[in-house]
């Protein structure tokens, strides 16, 4: 195998100040200057497959960025790529076999391409390492989420070495500079990484292992970009990260209020929202900012993962029942229609019926409109592994009646919440084209329910007055349109 680091002569151990400095300035400068060089003679056509959340979702299309600057074609269409990236999941095991089925499969092409080259990179790429190489013979290439700045030199390294097996060894922090530069000119809606990795050790988690510990983005570096997507017709910002409200600014003493308010000011942006937050880090300060700040939009992911403090504790949580229902009383108390969606763990060890049923009373009195239900998925290298043999193990089919069960009271509580909008106005913020339906368009209103409308593409990024005619427990669908927003 051959190792990346050496070749180029990277210090393999630099102190963190070194580290941090080196991630954040030189390594970029570095490649694309070696880049330059050696692009002249390949230009190749890369291929990105996601999965995963909204972190890799951004990921990739920082990506996109980075290839493109180093001379390679971005394609969307599969059969067409020379290089294919598999940019990964390993938050359940389904996620990573998904993608490990799906490289399988694109593997196959090599017996026809002899040039052809598959990487896997993102949250699979940590948490499996070199393994990899022995369950996807042929693959050429690995890059865990820090090293994503690396992922050019390396499809250049591949190709020019003749090398496969080819595994990029973790930097120690990520270079947020990747993000600065927009891939998506003109969209409605952009969302804005201001931290990466996670320090919190919920039992169940594998993202501190795959992702790392919390890095904060600089604070500068964040609204850069936020200024440089206003600049570019967005409106909206989504602020990410796996706690967002624990940020803090590396180099200052400003936190996450301060972020929304610094975003609050910038005057190209009409609406702000973030996921996810942490219930046990919800100040009251947090709280007020939905008040004060008229453009953060009354819609929150609040993940509660269940309702029962005991499983709260066993998942090493660090709030309980009464602190959920005390941000979303507070929430509502401020916009009594505030839009709350949720993440739920269903089968976590030694979830009895009883606990189960706690999760069911507190999702009927909050009745979330949105919700994310998982069953939950043994996970190597979690703070519960080790132990998993001593606790109830939940039978498959258990896990299954409770995802289902929960599943049918989010389709009654979200078809409540979305006939509230019958007949009523909305301001709808258009961003792209329907799945389906000629000259359909869909767009979000501020409490980020999706609206299905017909209209021209040339109404995308903008607002519209929409009446609302038709609601099914997913979206919001048309009577009128009428033009502008009061934004
Ligand atoms: N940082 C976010 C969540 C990131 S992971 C938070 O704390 O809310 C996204 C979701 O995946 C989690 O909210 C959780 O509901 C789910 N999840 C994580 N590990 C899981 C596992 N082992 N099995 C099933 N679902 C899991
Ligand atoms: Fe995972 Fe918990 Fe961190 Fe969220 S807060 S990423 S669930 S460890
Ligand atoms: Fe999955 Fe990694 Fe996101 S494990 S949920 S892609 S942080």
């Amino acid at each position: 195998m051959y190792c990346y680091d050496n070749a180029f002569g990277l210090k393999s151990n630099p102190t963190p100040k070194q580290a941090k400095n080196f991630a954040r300035y030189n390594i970029i400068i570095h490649i694309k200057t070696s880049l330059r060089n050696a692009m002249c003679s390949v230009k190749k056509k890369v291929l990105i497959k996601t999965y995963g959340c909204q972190m890799n979702e951004r990921d990739t299309e920082a990506l996109k960025v980075l290839l493109m600057e180093a001379g390679f074609t971005i394609t969307e269409k599969e059969g067409d790529e020379d290089v294919v990236l598999l940019n990964t999941c390993s938050v359940r095991e389904a996620a990573e076999l998904k993608a490990l089925g799906k490289a399988g499969r694109l593997l196959r092409k090599k017996k026809t391409h002899a040039d052809y080259k598959v990487g896997v990179m993102g949250c699979m790429a940590a948490h499996k390492k070199e393994l990899l190489f022995k369950k996807l013979p042929g693959l050429d290439f690995i890059a865990p989420p820090k090293a994503l700045h690396l992922i050019p030199e390396l499809i250049q390294q591949s190709y020019a070495r003749h090398a496969n097996q080819v595994a990029v060894p973790e930097p120690t922090f990520l270079n947020f500079s990747c993000y600065e530069r927009t891939y998506s000119k003109h969209k409605a809606v952009a969302r804005i990484p201001i931290q990466q990795g996670c320090n919190m050790a919920c039992s169940y988690c594998i993202v501190p292992k795959t992702r790392g510990e919390q890095q904060n983005r600089p604070f500068n570096s964040i609204l850069k970009e936020v200024k440089e997507a206003a600049q570019w017709g967005t409106k909206e910002i989504i602020l990410l990260g796996q706690i967002v409200n624990t940020y803090h600014d590396p180099d200052s003493r400003k936190n996450f209020i301060d972020l929304l308010e610094a975003v609050q000011n910038v005057e190209a942006i009409k609406r702000i929202r973030f996921i996810s937050p942490h219930p046990a880090f919800f100040s009251s300060q947090l709280m007020q900012a939905f008040k004060i700040l008229p453009k953060l939009c009354p819609s929150l992911h609040l993940p509660i993962q269940s309702g029962s403090d005991r499983i709260l504790k066993a998942m090493r949580r660090a709030y309980t029942k009464a602190k959920i229902l005390e941000i979303v009383k507070t929430l509502r108390t401020i916009d009594m229609r505030a839009s709350i969606s949720t993440d739920i763990i269903v089968g976590y060890p030694g979830e009895s019926e009883e606990d189960f049923q706690e999760t069911v009373a507190l999702f009927k009195d909050i009745k979330f409109d949105m919700a994310y239900i998982f069953k939950y998925s043994p996970r190597p290298l979690t703070w519960v592994a080790p132990q998993e043999q001593s606790l109830m193990k939940i039978p498959e089919k258990v896990k299954e009646d409770r995802n289902q069960y929960l599943l049918s009271i989010l389709t009654q509580c979200s078809t409540e919440y979305n006939r509230q909008f019958m007949g009523k106005y909305q301001e709808v913020l258009i961003e792209g084209k329907a799945h389906r339906g000629e000259h359909k368009l869909f767009g979000k209103n501020i409490y980020n329910k999706k609206v299905i409308l017909t209209g021209p593409e040339s109404w995308i990024n903008t607002f519209k007055h929409v009446q609302i005619g038709k609601v099914t427990a997913s979206t919001l669908e048309e009577k009128v349109v009428e033009d502008g927003g009061t934004l």
